[in-house]
């Protein structure tokens, strides 16, 4: 059963059972079982939740060769590890109906995103043992904190957890969460309001896509070298990347395909001046096209936190570069992409211009992809002028695809917060309707001139 939050964040916590809760949510089984996934070092040492009630959680750290020292006993880390999540879980049994960001598969709008904000603890005596970790939450507190997220306001928890083994206290840690629903964590309106956690999620997908670039694809046809991807990428973006593609084989694939496919589209315009990166993230195509592309404009827009770590990746090339770039920060939510532009007196609607919509349709709702691509328009005043988008399709989205790696890419997509919410089944049409007349269509599979039914979910588009 899921909360489905308002705006702000409120729901109806009465209309949600514990038992409910428990089974969909937090009981031992599935949290051990999710945790594990998303945190692999939980299984190598063997921890595992044991038990769950409404405030409580209890978790089992094992004295095995993994997870103690040279002493035989638990490592200090791991004792901080197991109480984490032991916390985090006694917390969340506590939100009633409500699934955790990067935990349970779920969407922004009905999961509340939790972290550990601060932590102590008290080592006793060398712990040589299993331990026995445990959250009790006093009633009036957990009550507290029920009722300050269900009011949609943030929630500070300051959480004592025990460690016991062989019958007597090793340990004693207190541990501060803090928790909210995650809607509330997307950019509420302007541009400073982007939280921390909001950031590191763009930061974390951008990065991803990167460490995708930074992949050797497997499919031959394909090759797009660039040194400065794997520098955008860093070694999050490698790491994310290979936990991604271990569940979509497809992955490196699809992405080169899309990069080249809109490489030929850059390169297919002779008298190309300027092109529009509509959420440029790590894209390093400025730096890689432009020996082939010297008197190109490149208008990176994207959020401000994003722009700042793409200036910081940028900072770090050992070489400059002539690439004439203009970073705009843009919030797309709230803000017109044409005003943005027209509103600029180095951008020239009349001058040949590619805008490039690559790798962000999925993430935004129909009305706002309808709104960028609608006010993309007026950019492209140059009868040269085109768009590039991709979109996955419909079924991707709506989980009808029946392709095993497909869901489980979804399912990582959703733990790094990052959910695919649009799709569509027939670009051509959704293009026209947003005003495009001369439109192309391909999907990747004839792109790629491969038949793999995973290659046939993702299309490109060029229009006019
Ligand atoms: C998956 S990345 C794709 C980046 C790039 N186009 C590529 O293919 O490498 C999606 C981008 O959309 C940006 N984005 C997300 N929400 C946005 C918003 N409200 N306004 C502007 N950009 C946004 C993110 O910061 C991120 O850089």
């Amino acid at each position: 059963m899921i909360l489905k939050h308002n705006l702000r964040g409120n729901s109806q916590p009465h209309l949600h059972h514990w038992f409910a809760h428990y089974q969909a949510h937090v009981n031992p089984d599935l949290t051990t079982r999710l945790l594990r996934k998303s945190v692999p070092v939980l299984e190598f040492i063997d921890w595992k939740v044991t038990e769950v009630r409404e405030g409580f959680a209890a978790s089992l750290l094992p004295l095995n060769r993994e997870s103690t020292n040279q002493h035989g006993t638990h490592q200090a880390a791991l004792m901080a590890l197991a109480a984490d999540y032991t916390g985090g879980i006694a917390l969340a049994s506590c939100l009633t109906g409500v699934p955790m960001a990067g935990v349970h598969p779920c969407h922004d709008d009905v999961s509340a995103s939790l972290w550990l904000a601060d932590m102590s603890v008290r080592f006793r005596t060398p712990s040589t043992g299993h331990l026995t970790v445990e959250c009790q939450i006093p009633l009036e507190v957990s009550q507290k904190l029920s009722r300050r997220y269900f009011a949609g306001k943030k929630v500070f928890a300051s959480l004592n957890v025990n460690f016991h083994s062989n019958g007597e206290s090793v340990a004693e840690a207190t541990m501060r969460y803090f928790a909210q629903p995650s809607i509330q964590l997307r950019p509420a309106s302007g541009l400073e309001h982007e939280s921390p956690i909001f950031q590191a999620k763009l930061k974390a997908s951008a990065r991803m896509i990167a460490g995708v670039r930074a992949q050797q694809p497997k499919h031959r046809i394909i090759r797009v070298d660039c040194p400065h991807t794997a520098a955008a990428a860093s070694e999050h973006g490698r790491l994310l990347a290979q936990r991604l593609s271990e569940e979509l084989p497809q992955l490196a694939d699809l992405v080169h395909a899309r990069t080249q496919h809109g490489d030929e589209a850059l390169l297919g315009m002779p008298a190309l001046k300027q092109v529009v990166m509509v959420g440029a993230g790590l894209d390093m195509r400025p730096f890689r096209l432009n020996a082939r592309l010297p008197n190109v404009t490149w208008f990176e827009l994207d959020l401000p936190s994003m722009l700042k770590e793409r200036e910081r990746v940028v900072a770090g090339f050992p070489e400059t570069s002539s690439a004439k770039r203009q970073p705009i920060p843009i919030d797309l939510i709230n803000e017109s992409l044409e005003q943005k532009l027209l509103t600029r007196s180095d951008f020239d609607r009349r001058a040949p211009t590619l805008v490039l919509y690559e790798g962000c349709s999925m993430y935004f709702d129909e009305s706002l992809n309808r709104r960028i691509l609608t006010d993309s328009q007026p950019l492209l005043e140059h009868p040269e002028s085109r768009l590039w988008c991709d979109f996955v399709d419909q079924s991707v989205v709506d989980g009808r695809t029946q392709i095993d790696a497909v869901t489980r890419f979804l399912r990582g997509m959703d733990e790094l917060g990052e959910q695919f919410i649009f799709g569509c089944q027939q670009p051509g049409e959704f293009l026209k309707s947003c005003g495009y007349r001369q439109i192309s269509v391909r999907t990747a599979g004839e792109y790629l001139q491969a038949s793999d039914s995973v290659y046939d979910l993702y299309r490109f588009c060029l229009a006019r």
